[in-house]
């Protein structure tokens, strides 16, 4: 077989076989089909899309260039959750130990954030002594046992998108349907989890800001989970506006902590009760998210996984040396505040990377003082800025200069979750 003739033909509009996408993702996985050549079909399937053969079969070669965890032993039911990303997007911190507190066993396989989405583990590292990298035993052990595992993805789970995701990061070609299905669907199924909820993300701080192509990720995801034997539901959720008030990496830890404890948030609380509910749901459990979050029961669980992977849940978070504040240009009504803005500005202080090998620091970023719908005097404190390095901060004021939306009237209330989309 020769990476010429699929790339002219899907150049061309054709359909590949099988065997060609088999022997495509065998090839990437292995090295023997060269960066330029697998970048060229990339960029082919950018503009001309996949059949819904072709990426079935494309999604499963890629979850067998590595390695199907196998999750049956467990006495609990095993449910995940995946978000397309965000910014101030903490959920799978409260998620996951209250789905477990539920019952359920989670097997969060995470990874690290790029550009302006903060990554879940870069967040838990923030724990003085929190390891992500675990052993395939401990990692059963810590599911039997506590119940939630938030952990770094081994480089045995779907090893091709390793390589095609850091080939399509620098090649323009992340922004395709198929291709980011296939990609985050091929790790979750690989994962070995029997249930699945999405969370896909609409609105200026997504991925895929247009609603309309967030619904038509998300319908694909869950096909393809179905196909596989992952029972998958999809939320599709606003991203127009940061989740909660804390976007940067410690500072989201005390706000998930916060909402552990009963408080926090109330977006954030709604947001994480819904995909709650949903999983709970999924892995036949009889339990009620809101009751489960409000006795301390999540609470317990979010210690003894945080201690379970050597964090110490009572130590102090670390704290930013600088904190300035952005303040209100006028008199009103916050109607907007960016969700993307606050998500670069935290990025420039310091709690992003811009490439792969980038260290991101854990105090920096951006802790909203107001949000929708609150009223502000001219000169009032919006946001502090926390950093380590003040030769940060004009760059994170330029990202927010246009962030902030004042107006005479209230805005409309937010509609924090548009669509749920279940399998047909
Ligand atoms: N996240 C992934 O894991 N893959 C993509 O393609 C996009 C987002």
């Amino acid at each position: 077989m020769n990476a010429v003739d699929l790339i002219v033909a899907k150049r061309d509009g054709g359909e590949l076989s099988d065997e060609q996408i088999n022997w495509f993702i065998e090839g990437v996985t292995s090295g023997a089909i060269p960066a330029e050549q697998a970048a060229a079909l990339l960029m082919a399937i950018v503009w001309r899309g996949m059949t819904g053969r072709e990426l079935a079969t494309w999604t499963a070669a890629m979850i067998d260039s590595g390695q199907r965890l196998d999750l049956s032993s467990l006495a609990r039911p095993t449910v995940d959750k995946h978000s397309t990303g965000g910014v101030g997007d903490k959920v799978s911190l409260v998620l996951c130990p209250l789905v477990a507190a539920c019952g359920a066993a989670v097997p969060q396989l995470s990874g690290r954030g790029l550009g302006h989405t903060g990554g879940t583990l870069d967040k838990m590292e923030a724990i003085s002594g929190w390891q992500a990298a675990l052993s395939h035993d401990q990692f059963l052990g810590q599911l039997q046992d506590v119940g939630a595992v938030i952990a770094a993805a081994t480089a045995d789970l779907a090893p091709a998108d390793r390589v095609l995701y850091a080939l399509r990061d620098v090649t323009g070609t992340v922004a395709s349907i198929p291709l980011i299905a296939s990609s985050i669907m091929s790790k979750k199924i690989a994962e070995g989890t029997a249930g699945l909820v999405l969370d896909v993300k609409f609105g200026s701080g997504a991925f895929l800001p247009d609603p309309a192509m967030g619904e038509e990720l998300a319908r694909t995801m869950v096909g393809l989970g179905h196909a596989h034997g992952v029972d998958t539901v999809a939320l599709l959720t606003d991203m127009d506006q940061p989740l909660g008030l804390a976007a940067g990496n410690a500072l989201e830890v005390a706000e998930s902590v916060e909402t552990l404890a009963g408080g926090g948030p109330a977006d954030l609380v709604d947001v994480t009760l819904a995909l709650a509910q949903e999983m709970v749901a999924i892995a036949g459990l009889d339990a009620d998210p809101a009751e489960v979050l409000a006795s301390g029961r999540a609470m317990d669980v979010w210690r003894a996984m945080v201690a379970a992977q050597g964090g110490d849940p009572a130590a102090a978070l670390p704290a930013a040396p600088v904190v300035e504040h952005w303040t209100a240009p006028a008199d009103g009504v916050v109607n907007r505040i960016d969700a993307l803005a606050v998500g670069v500005a935290a990025w420039r202080l310091g709690a992003g990377r811009a490439r792969k090998e980038d260290n991101v620091s854990a105090v920096a970023g951006v802790l909203l003082r107001r949000a929708h719908g609150d009223r502000v005097a001219a000169g009032e404190v919006i946001a502090e800025l926390h950093t380590d390095d003040p030769s940060l901060l004009p760059a994170a004021h330029e990202a927010l200069s246009s962030a902030l939306t004042i107006a005479n009237t209230a805005p409309e209330p937010r509609r924090l979750i548009a669509a749920r989309i279940p399998y047909h």
